[in-house]
């Protein structure tokens, strides 16, 4: 398993590498291949399905590095499957771009504040913000996670926690999920997801 992943990480890598020195990123043709995307992740990135997460301000680099992974086959998921196969390089260097430019989710009412300062506890003693920082908007192959959709977060720390998902950056997320509780996971997704 490391083998795998330290291949892919290289794969990456150099896919990233080389399109940072040899071209720039093309907003408008990112638009233009994100009508692929729309019927799911809904107009202009702000989802309104359920399990399916916003992508509007999500980190260039993390969107780009999924995508790689979901073509990799190390990041699995059906509905993703059939539209990564429509995907080449380039088109994911200008879809990361386009989907990081736009404005980011907005947090719905907070509805149960107890349980948001029952998950700014958790974060705060698990130190989330060390690597999402303070604003948990996220930096390079660390995910926006502030105001994602809330069961799509919880989601998200079950596929970690259960190793259905391993992430690219030297398993992070699969250690930080591990030891929490489902209660911590559903304070957790309801703070992150009203901030
Ligand atoms: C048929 C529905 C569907 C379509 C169309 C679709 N997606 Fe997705 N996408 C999903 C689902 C469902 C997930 C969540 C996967 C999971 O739970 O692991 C996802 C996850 C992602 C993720 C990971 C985001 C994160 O926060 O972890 C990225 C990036 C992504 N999609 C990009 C795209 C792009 C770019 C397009 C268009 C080119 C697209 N998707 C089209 C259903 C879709
Ligand atoms: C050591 C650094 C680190 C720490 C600490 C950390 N994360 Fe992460 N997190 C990451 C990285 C890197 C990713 C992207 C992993 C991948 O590629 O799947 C990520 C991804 C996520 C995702 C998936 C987002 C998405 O859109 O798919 C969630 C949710 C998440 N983290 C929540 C948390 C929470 C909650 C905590 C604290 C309990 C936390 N993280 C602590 C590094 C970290």
């Amino acid at each position: 398993m490391y083998k795998t992943s330290l291949g892919i990480l290289l794969a990456a890598a150099a896919l990233l590498s080389e399109f940072s020195v040899t071209h720039a990123a093309d907003l408008e043709a990112g638009k233009a291949k994100a009508e692929l995307c729309v019927g799911c992740h809904g107009e202009n990135g702000l989802s309104q399905t359920e399990n399916i997460p916003s992508l509007a301000g999500q980190q260039d680099q993390f969107i780009q590095w999924q995508l790689v992974f979901f073509r990799a086959g190390t990041r699995k998921n059906e509905a993703m499957q059939p539209i990564i196969e429509q995907l080449n390089n380039e088109d994911i260097r200008n879809l990361g771009a386009y989907f990081a430019s736009l404005t980011p989710p907005k947090a719905p009412p907070d509805d149960n504040p107890e349980l948001s300062q029952k998950g700014a506890q958790a974060a705060a003693g698990r130190r989330c913000a060390s690597c999402h920082t303070d604003s948990y908007a996220g930096t390079k192959g660390v995910a926006r996670i502030a105001d994602q959709r809330e069961e799509y977060l919880v989601k998200a720390l079950h596929d970690y926690k259960s190793g259905q998902r391993v992430g690219g950056s030297q398993a992070a997320m699969t250690d930080v999920a591990y030891p929490l509780s489902n209660e911590e996971i559903e304070a957790l997704a309801h703070y992150l997801a009203h901030l």
